[in-house]
């Protein structure tokens, strides 16, 4: 056992690799190693107890010191093979990692957008309460409580008889009644419908309603401001078509339809025959004027109910409207910020 405790420590001190003291393992206490069938075939029976004792004491300590060497010898030869491994440079054109940031809803974006499109034309911004009244949701629009109009529109009701509004349209009244003219304004603000919801409806969405009053507005007025807003929020040609529309504030009234940008007018699930109604527009009735205290005879005006959902699906390719309030990560992301 003496002998085989030299050798053992000769064949490590000669080692140099990984490999070699792997090799010096197996060779001693592998299954065939050298102290392995030292024990295996000493034959104990033939041993008196005083000699099994004194033999397998030795034995034991032979495995122990081949063990713990061996050990100690893969630990030397892990270090001397990492010191002499190449240092990894630092290379400073490698990309950094990414951070996500938070990101501005792209409705918000859109609304943000408009905002200052319409405010580079002295639009003021204004924002009106999402519970309304009767009054002003309809009443002050020309549509009294008998007027099939109001069928145009699922409301919610609320049980003290206000009610969510329908549309921005809403505000119309209000900021005219504050403001009196003349009179430029956006509101945009969140509409609610009791809708049956699909690809291109849902019960909550965006609109951005205006309103311009002054002496002398014509049609004329109108499309020149819906063709700047359209100009300026696509930077580049988009095609559109204006067909009479019938609501009941407005005389005339027209449908601005958007040759859908998903499809390119194909028709599709989005926009159903390749045009959508972006920009519901007109002059103002005398009525709702007089409604708000104004002078049909001194002022006219014109308004108009852009679907800032809507818009915001065409800008972004959004074919399906219910992503907008999914609350599913995986649709925000993609209006993310990386940095
Ligand atoms: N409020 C209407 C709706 O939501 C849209 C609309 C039509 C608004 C004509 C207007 C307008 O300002 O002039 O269906």
């Amino acid at each position: 056992m003496e002998t085989i405790r030299q050798q053992l420590a000769g064949d490590l001190a000669g080692a140099k690799t990984p490999q070699d003291v792997e090799n010096i393992r197996v060779k001693y206490l592998g299954r065939k190693g050298i102290v392995t069938l030292l024990a295996r075939e000493t034959d104990f029976s033939k041993l008196s107890a005083e000699e099994k004792k004194a033999f397998g004491g030795k034995l034991n300590e032979l495995k122990a010191f081949a063990t713990e060497h061996i050990a100690a010898a893969v630990e030397a030869a892990k270090q001397s093979g990492a010191a002499v491994q190449p240092q990894r440079e630092l290379d400073l054109t490698m990309p950094g990692s990414n951070r996500m940031l938070g990101a501005l809803h792209p409705i918000t974006t859109t609304q943000l957008e408009l905002e200052h499109i319409f405010q580079g034309m002295g639009f003021t911004v204004l924002r009106g309460p999402d519970v309304e009244t009767e009054y002003y949701n309809f009443e002050a629009l020309n549509i009294p409580g008998d007027h099939p109009a109001r069928d145009m529109q699922d409301t919610f009701w609320l049980t003290n008889d206000m009610v969510l509004k329908t549309h921005t349209s809403a505000n119309q009244v209000r900021a005219l009644e504050r403001f009196g003219a003349p009179f430029r304004g956006i509101f945009p603000g969140r509409c609610f419908r009791y809708e049956a919801i699909d690809a291109s409806h849902e019960n909550t969405f965006y609109q951005c309603e205006g309103v311009v009053v002054d002496k002398n507005i014509s049609v004329a007025n109108l499309i020149a401001v819906m063709k700047t807003l359209l100009s300026e929020v696509f930077r580049r040609d988009v095609k559109v078509r204006l067909r009479p529309g019938y609501f009941p504030f407005v005389e005339p009234g027209f449908e601005l339809d958007l040759n859908c940008l998903i499809c390119g007018g194909k028709g599709c699930a989005t926009c159903g025959d390749g045009w959508i109604e972006l920009i519901p527009c007109g002059l103002i009735h005398p009525r709702v004027l007089e409604y708000a205290n104004i002078d049909p005879d001194e002022y006219s005006g014109f308004a108009f109910g852009l679907g800032l959902t809507r818009l915001a699906m065409m800008k972004y390719g959004v074919r399906d409207i219910r992503l907008f309030n999914s609350g599913d990560v995986r649709f925000y992301e993609q209006f993310a910020v990386t940095m």
